[in-house]
């Protein structure tokens, strides 16, 4: 598997995309200011990942997704690995990132990455999104905020 940047008149993933964040309108707008990075597998794409800077110091994982077919093998977890290393090689100090309170998988997941919770921004996603969201029997009401300092 290769993680390689999209190349710039290449189409993104959208679909994958999608599966991180349900908003078309949002996903569009972070892929026009953010970087979109790519696993792909014999010539498929399998994984997604997109950055967007905050500042100079802070940089901002703000979606990441595997397909479907080949989640729970590792490659979320290279992904989450790669975003933080090229993040320290531009020189950035903080990584954030922020999913719902429902999100129970990814909670766990980042914080195996070496991420640690920040702040909650309650009902962001009932203010965000128009369709009310379930996962794990859950409602997803809260963006739980989670940070790692990469110096
Ligand atoms: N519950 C508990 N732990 C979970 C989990 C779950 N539902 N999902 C993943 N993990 C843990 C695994 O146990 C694994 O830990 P380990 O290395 O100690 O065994 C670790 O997270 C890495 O898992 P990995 O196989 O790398 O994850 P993945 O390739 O399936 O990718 C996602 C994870 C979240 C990117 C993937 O499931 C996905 O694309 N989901 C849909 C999109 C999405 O929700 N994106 C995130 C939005 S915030």
């Amino acid at each position: 598997m290769q993680i390689r940047k999209l190349n710039i008149n290449e189409a993104p993933p959208i679909d994958l995309l999608l599966l991180a964040d349900p908003s078309l309108p949002l996903v569009k707008e972070y892929l026009n200011t953010g970087d979109c990075y790519v696993a792909e597998n014999n010539k498929e794409i399998i994984g997604v990942y997109v950055l967007l800077s905050k500042s100079p110091e802070t940089i901002e994982l703000i979606n990441i997704a595997v397909s479907e077919s080949a989640q729970g093998k590792g490659i979320g977890k290279q992904l989450i690995m790669d975003a933080i290393q090229r993040s320290k090689v531009k020189g950035y100090q903080t990584i954030e990132v922020g999913t719902g309170n429902s999100s129970i998988g990814q909670l766990a997941l980042y914080q195996k990455c070496g991420f640690r919770i920040t702040s909650i921004d309650r009902d962001f996603f009932t203010r965000h999104y128009k369709e009310d969201i379930f996962e794990n029997g859950i409602w997803c009401r809260d963006m739980i905020r989670l940070s790692q300092q990469l110096n």
